[in-house]
Parts: structure tokens; sequence; C-alpha cells
């Protein structure tokens, strides 16, 4: 193992730095090997000034530091990558020029750094003989093959935090607060925050509610119970048609069109206003809705994610070391295993039904 490299792609997530740091110094500690930089996620490949060598001072200090050294381009897709050619959008497949450039750098291996996307384009990419080991990372928590990935605990940490905080304003004015959380698919840090901060109703993608079985529980708090304020955690998954069944098409017309990026991604955030909306027109109390967002993201990581986060790094390098291309770093229990990408990347990890039933438990 003379000569490796390593890059992050995707939406970042707090302790990808952390990562970079263990495996710069590991394989510098271990072998004097000489380790490179890819910025912005797979692009580093294919632009100018985008290979660069790391050291022990490029890494200096970055271990409390959110972000990511490297960059990261969660459109950077090597197979389908976005270029403007003549002032039009132009989908065109680069993955040759990639897989002939890792060749000419001679690479020992790759450490690619990143979610279902990212991880998925390492698969492939293994498929041409590039010599890759994977490194999982999402707040969202939802790859398949690891009990958790970095940056989770700290986005729920904030989560937590932002729902301590506004339980005493929803007290002070008697109304309903709804916070929502990151989660495209997945209601993992829905859940978490939401058991850990007491919230009266968690709604999550895999099992979503329907607003009257919100209002029902919000009506038993507040008529029943004589409680007068609420608290509801919602992921941003959510759909008004989850919510609201058929009556989103009349209601809500033109939604569709508002969850649509120019690029035809989707792009969520906002589901809390219309839940918002919904409650207070069919219980008359006054609700606020608040988007948590890319705060989830943002700042320091934990010192669980950082511990997490250097042990992935370790491991990557060890198993760069050992020929396990074409695998997946995962925590199992409180070992960090390689398993293959193909299968990890191919499973959506979801909140399963037992846990949310348990959870459902503690409702209003
Ligand atoms: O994958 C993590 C995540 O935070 C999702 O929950 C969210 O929908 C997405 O990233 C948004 O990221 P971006 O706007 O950077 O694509």
């Amino acid at each position: 193992m003379t000569r490796l490299a390593i890059l992050t792609g995707g939406g970042d997530a707090p302790g990808l730095n952390a990562v970079i740091r263990a495996a710069v110094k590991t394989a510098i500690n271990d072998y004097n090997a000489e380790i490179l930089g890819i910025k912005n996620g797979f692009d580093g490949f294919l632009d100018e000034g985008g290979i660069f060598p790391l050291n022990r001072d490029s890494v200096r200090g970055i271990l409390p530091r959110g972000g990511t050294i490297l960059g990261a381009a969660n459109r950077g897709n090597p197979f389908a990558r976005k270029v403007i050619i003549d002032g039009e959008e132009k989908v065109i497949d680069y993955s040759e020029q990639v897989v002939e450039k890792i060749r000419s750098l001679n690479l020992d291996a790759l450490i690619v750094v990143g979610g279902d996307g990212t991880l998925g384009i390492a698969r492939d990419l293994h498929e041409f003989n590039v010599p890759v080991i994977g490194v999982p990372k999402t707040i969202d928590n939802d790859i398949g093959g690891t009990d958790f990935t970095f940056g989770f605990d700290t986005a729920v940490t904030i989560a937590t935090d932002a729902l301590d905080r506004l339980h005493s304003t929803a007290e002070s004015h008697s109304r309903v607060m709804i916070l929502e959380v990151m989660g495209r698919d997945t209601g993992w840090i829905a859940i978490h925050a939401g058991m850990a901060s007491g919230a009266d109703v968690i709604i999550i993608p895999e099992f979503s509610m329907h607003i009257e079985e919100v209002v029902a529980v919000i009506n038993r708090r507040h008529k029943n119970l004589d409680k007068t304020y609420s608290i509801v955690v919602i992921a941003e998954g959510i759909t008004p048609e989850n919510l609201l069944g058929d009556e989103a098409k009349t209601s809500y017309p033109d939604q569709e069109k508002s969850v649509f990026d120019a690029f035809g991604h989707k792009q969520y955030g906002g589901i809390s206003h219309l839940l918002a909306k919904e409650i207070e027109a069919r219980t008359g109390i006054d609700a606020r809705a608040i988007v948590l967002g890319y705060l989830q993201r943002g700042g320091t990581p934990t010192p669980r994610d950082r511990f997490l986060a250097t042990m992935f790094g370790v491991e990557a390098y060890r198993n760069a070391k050992s020929g396990n291309f074409g695998t997946m770093m995962a925590l199992n229990g409180t070992n960090i295993v390689p398993v293959k990408l193909s299968k990890a990347v191919n499973e959506l990890k979801r909140v399963p039904a037992e846990l949310y039933e348990r959870c459902k438990h503690f409702f209003g």
C-alpha cells in the first residue's frame, strides 16, 4: 500500500474531517504511504487542480471541524455528469475518463466517503476494477449494513436541543410547536430526537399518520388531560398525501410543483407549515412550524461521531491494505467490519415497525 486517495461525496455530515484525518494519519504512520486528496467528490478527477497531496499538516486541527476539507459535490456523478455546453445543460457519461485518471495515478486504493448515491458510484467503479473502499456517511442514518453512520448523533443532538427549547415557548403561548427534521426516506432523526425530548407526536415516512390521528392526540391532550401545549416532530419526507390522503389534491394542488428543483431533484422542507395550518384549522389551537434544515448538518461533531468517524477512517486504511476492495466499513455492535458495497447500497435501513409501535405508547 504505497499510494492511495480519499474523497468525500454527497451532502456533508459532521465527522467527515475526522475520517480524512484518521485515514491520512494511519496511512502515513503505518507505511509512510502517499495519500492524495480528491476535491469535490469524483469531480476532482476531472477538474483542474482537483488532486493534491495530503500530509500531517493538512489534517492538523480538523478533528472537531464540521464540513469537509476536501469539499463535496452532491451532483458529481461521473456516470451522469451535468455540464453546460453552449448554454444548454447536458448529461454526459465521464466514467471512462475517471477510470483512466485513476489508473494513470497508480492508486493502490481509493477511499470513498459518502451516502447511498456516492457509494453507488463507488460500487459501479469497482466493476471496472477500481480498488475502492467505502465509508458510509449520512446524518439520516439510513444506509444498510451498518448499525449507525457518523453525523447522525450530532444531528439528533441538535434536533433534541431545538425541541427542548421549543417546549418552554410552546408552554408560554399555549401553542402546538412543530419541528421538521431531515430524513427524506426514513425517520431515524425524528424518532431519536422526538423520544429524547418527550415529543407528543412523531410522524415519519415509514409509518405516516393521517391528520385526523394527529388531531386526535392533540385534542386528547388539550381537552381531556388539561395540557396547554403540544410538541410535534415531523420528518421532511412526509408528503401532503401522507397527511391528507386524496384531500391533498384539492386542498394543495400546487404542492407537487414546489418540491422539484431545476434539475428535477426532489427538494424537501416545508411540510411542517402545511401541518401547522391543518392543525390550527381542525383544533382551533395556535400552531407554529420550524424547519430545522441544514443546522442539523453544520458545526462540530459530537464526541461519539468523532469516535465512530475515526474508527471508520482507520479501518478503511487497514482494509485497503488487506485488499478487501469493493467493501464498505460498517459498525456491527462495537466492531467495524467490511460488508459488500453491492449489498449495503441496495438496502435502505428503515425504522422497524416494532420500534415505532413502542414509541407510539408515549404519544400524547
Ligand atoms: O442525506 C441527508 C440530507 O440531509 C437529507 O435529509 C436531505 O433531504 C438532503 O440531505 C438535502 O441535502 P442537499 O440539499 O445538500 O442535497
